[in-house]
């Protein structure tokens, strides 16, 4: 077995929070391994996986505290199945084979020295570079120079290369996580040799500064391809949006080689004749369409339709034989920027037939728990076994009975959740489930508790 670390980015950290039982940056990286049958064992379990605070997910009171910005794993996967893992990683940063993990300076030299690493010969004669660098301390360039000078007794004889070398190694000092009490002396010190970057060069690519049809809500690149990884997509899936606005998620999820598909509600959005959300564009390109964005990153073969559609309506077909989705990934509307509403009437009147053809329904509010409910409810029907539905849902801290982890519905279990801040009374959720049995409905006490979650938020975000 090999001992690796992997090093997060420093954005998002809101996804490394010690609080929340389920860590989405774990999750990103556990959901790729299990997507690319990747056996891992963590060297050290990371202790805030499990939540030790509270019974509520989120409890105010709780203080934050980032976890460390990297995890360390054994594997005997290959470095080229690795390199895969980071192909579509987001939040990761970059990947190492560790070779030594050391709590002071003088270990550290000791451990390197002995390190049965050094002595391979793939290592001795190869063209090489050392970095250096301290997480949550700057080190100077003296500093770095220094620290490489000190461990000079590496036996590599190859040339010295900067900018392409054959081999990468990496010294880093880990000053613990608070700014406002930097130690003198490193937590840890760990040595590694470079095995591969993760797909976060790639997010520009895919910047909304540049999409052609753009709304209100338009999910930023980022998040888009992380709801991806963490639903499993690949290849030749089935994914759908329910609430799929200008196609941000269906964007990411076909660049994963899924075919996508989605429904929303509102006609104008999706026919692109809504009020331009680029800010001093006065009116939309005449093809503006969840299908351009998809033919302007040459994805257009994974389109498979968007539907006007109610997501609160049962229109789907539920007759067996059905095909099965293997993911749904999706945004459901907050009520702030997008307006939540399901077609419906407070009164009671029947369309005299000579004005049913044309008719447009009227509408009323949607409330957060049906969506939800709704959601979890089409999701447990829909999805394949195995299958997993990702999306998010607005948080209003003030409410400390957010709890869905007791059973959201009777077919789906809660995989992650992570928060991400949106301003300092409110935030949004990001939550995975995964459906692990045939459908059953959801029983009426399920439906009161996803009520009672609700209830609060519902009428802040009316
Ligand atoms: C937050 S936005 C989704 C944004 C989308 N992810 C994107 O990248 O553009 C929510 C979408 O849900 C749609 N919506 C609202 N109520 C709906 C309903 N009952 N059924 C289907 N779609 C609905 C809105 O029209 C809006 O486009």
């Amino acid at each position: 077995m090999t001992a690796y670390m992997l090093w997060f980015a420093n954005q998002y950290n809101g996804f490394r929070v010690s609080t929340h039982h389920f860590l989405c940056c774990l999750q990103e990286f556990e959901s790729l391994a299990s997507l690319l049958a990747i056996d891992y064992q963590y060297i050290e379990e990371p202790s805030d996986k499990v939540c030790v605070h509270c019974d509520a997910l989120l409890n105010s009171d709780t203080t934050l505290i980032p976890r460390q910005p990297f995890i360390l794993f054994t594997s005997d996967a290959a470095d080229t199945q690795l390199e895969r893992l980071m192909s579509r990683t987001v939040l990761a940063r970059s990947l190492y084979e560790l070779w030594t993990n050391s709590g002071d300076l003088q270990q550290f030299y000791d451990d390197l020295r002995h390190s049965p690493n050094t002595q391979l010969s793939q290592y001795r004669s190869a063209s090489f570079r050392i970095q250096v660098e301290g997480y949550n301390r700057k080190l100077s360039t003296q500093t770095k120079v220094e620290k490489i000078e000190n461990i000079a007794f590496l036996p590599f004889d190859g040339k010295i290369d900067l900018k392409s070398p054959e081999n990468s190694f990496h010294l880093f000092e880990y000053y613990g996580n608070n700014p406002n009490e930097i130690p003198d002396k490193p937590f840890q010190i760990l040595f590694g040799r470079h095995i591969g970057d993760s797909n976060r060069k790639n997010v520009s690519n895919f910047s909304l500064k540049d999409r052609k049809f753009i709304a209100n809500t338009s999910m930023e690149p980022m998040l888009a391809l992380l709801m991806a990884n963490i639903a499993k997509v690949s290849a030749a899936d089935l994914v759908l949006d329910p609430f799929v606005g200008s196609g941000s998620l269906l964007v990411s999820a076909a660049y994963y080689g899924a075919y996508v598909m989605g429904t929303d509600i509102d006609y104008l959005l999706i026919h692109g004749l809504t009020k331009p959300s680029r800010a001093g564009v006065k009116t939309r390109d005449t093809d503006e369409s969840v299908l351009s964005n998809l033919r302007q990153y040459n994805l257009q073969n994974q389109y498979i339709d968007v539907v006007i559609a109610d997501s609160s309506q049962p229109f789907w077909r539920t007759s067996a034989p059905t095909l099965k989705l293997d993911a749904i990934i999706t945004d459901p509307p907050y009520g702030k920027r997008e307006s939540r509403e399901r077609v419906g009437s407070q009164r009671q009147y029947k369309i005299p037939e000579e004005l049913v053809e044309g008719h447009i329904p009227s509408k009323v509010e949607y409330s957060l728990c049906d969506i939800f409910r709704d959601l979890l409810d089409f999701s447990a029907f829909h999805l394949k076994v195995g299958g997993r539905l990702v999306f998010w849902i607005p948080f209003d801290k003030s409410n400390t009975n957010f709890d869905i982890r007791s059973e959201c519905h009777p077919c789906l279990r809660v995989i992650s959740m992570s928060e991400q801040q949106l301003s300092s009374y409110m935030s949004r959720i990001l939550i995975s489930v995964e459906k692990f049995k045939e459908y059953t409905q959801m029983s009426d006490s399920c439906v009161q508790r996803t009520h009672n979650k609700f209830i609060n938020d519902s009428q802040k975000y009316n």
